[in-house]
């Protein structure tokens, strides 16, 4: 069976590698999602995840993140959460049981701090600054440019696809404003028996086309990874500009049940992949008269 990571941004790259390393070890789908994602929230030079993500208009740091077993369809989830190291570690945990599996704002810290998961401060000296350099200035809100959610699709030597994912939202977003990243099926989702997508972009564009169950729903019927892809991202755009004049900006992946993979973008957008064969490799994708083409990206990795 095929062993395989995609994931979004450069900033995927190092955790891409730990988490093709664990599946090369034979480790499972999940802890490779998680580790993965885990080493993005970790890194304060990434402004839109975890340690050093920038806050809330209110000077916040608050967290989203969410985890899919495509095995089960289990998931969790946990959002608008402050003052942990890592959501994703706690959307996992989620998983277990019927209900009680999508925790937000002071309910999810309440059951993180039971449960023994490790605190911290994620607002960094850096973030500070940019927020008060910042606050006074910003009138509307973007998915951050060159960044925004960490999404990690693994697939392991059993079969099993997981999604895992984590970000710390928009700069400057309301206190409370939730986007795509933790809901399932539209910033993430993951069937073993067909393939798995994640999202990353503007949540709220991405909330109204459910974009990550429609590339998974896409290839249930027969679509290919780089097919379903292309369609879910171009159908909602074409939708969006038809209703609204415009479509901001939204990317997202998918690992099919084969270990082959797929991107759709309407914004340059670089992601991570790795299989067995090639290794870990970055590419940069980009839109292009209604499809995606991408290449390998040559610019310094930052
Ligand atoms: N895609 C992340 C967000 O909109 O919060």
């Amino acid at each position: 069976m095929a062993k395989a990571v995609i994931a979004t941004w450069k900033m995927a790259l190092a955790g891409a590698e730990r988490a093709m390393n664990i599946l090369e070890k034979g480790g499972t789908a999940a802890d490779a999602a998680t580790e993965g994602v885990s080493l993005v929230e970790d890194e304060p030079s990434f402004h839109s995840v975890g340690y050093g993500g920038r806050p809330d208009r209110t000077g916040h740091v608050v967290l989203d993140g969410g985890f899919m077993d495509g095995d089960t369809l289990h998931f969790g989830a946990v959002a608008s959460l402050e003052g942990f190291r890592s959501p994703v570690r706690i959307a996992r945990s989620l998983i277990k049981g019927d209900a009680n599996n999508f925790l937000v704002g002071e309910g999810a810290a309440l059951y993180a701090e039971t449960n023994g998961f490790e605190k911290r401060d994620n607002l960094t000296d850096e973030a500070r600054e940019i927020y008060d350099r910042e606050k006074e200035r910003i009138k509307n809100l973007s998915a951050y440019d060159g960044h925004d959610t960490v999404c990690f699709l693994t697939l392991d030597e059993h079969g099993t696809l997981c999604a895992a994912t984590s970000t710390s939202g928009l700069f400057m977003k309301e206190p409370g404003r939730v986007g795509d990243t933790p809901v399932p099926g539209s910033g993430f989702y993951a069937d073993s028996e067909t393939g798995a997508a994640a999202a990353t972009g503007m949540g709220e564009e991405i909330l109204k086309g459910a974009l990550s169950y429609a590339a998974v729903s896409l290839m249930e019927q027969g679509y290919s990874a780089t097919e379903a892809a292309e369609a879910a991202l171009g159908r909602l755009e074409t939708k969006l500009k038809k209703r609204n004049g415009c479509a901001q900006a939204m990317s997202l992946i998918t690992l099919a049940k084969d270990g082959t993979w797929g991107v759709g973008t309407n914004v340059e957008f670089p992601f991570v992949t790795g299989d067995e064969e090639n290794g870990v490799r970055l590419w940069i994708a980009r839109p292009e008269n209604g499809k995606t083409v991408i290449e390998a990206y040559e610019k310094e990795i930052g």
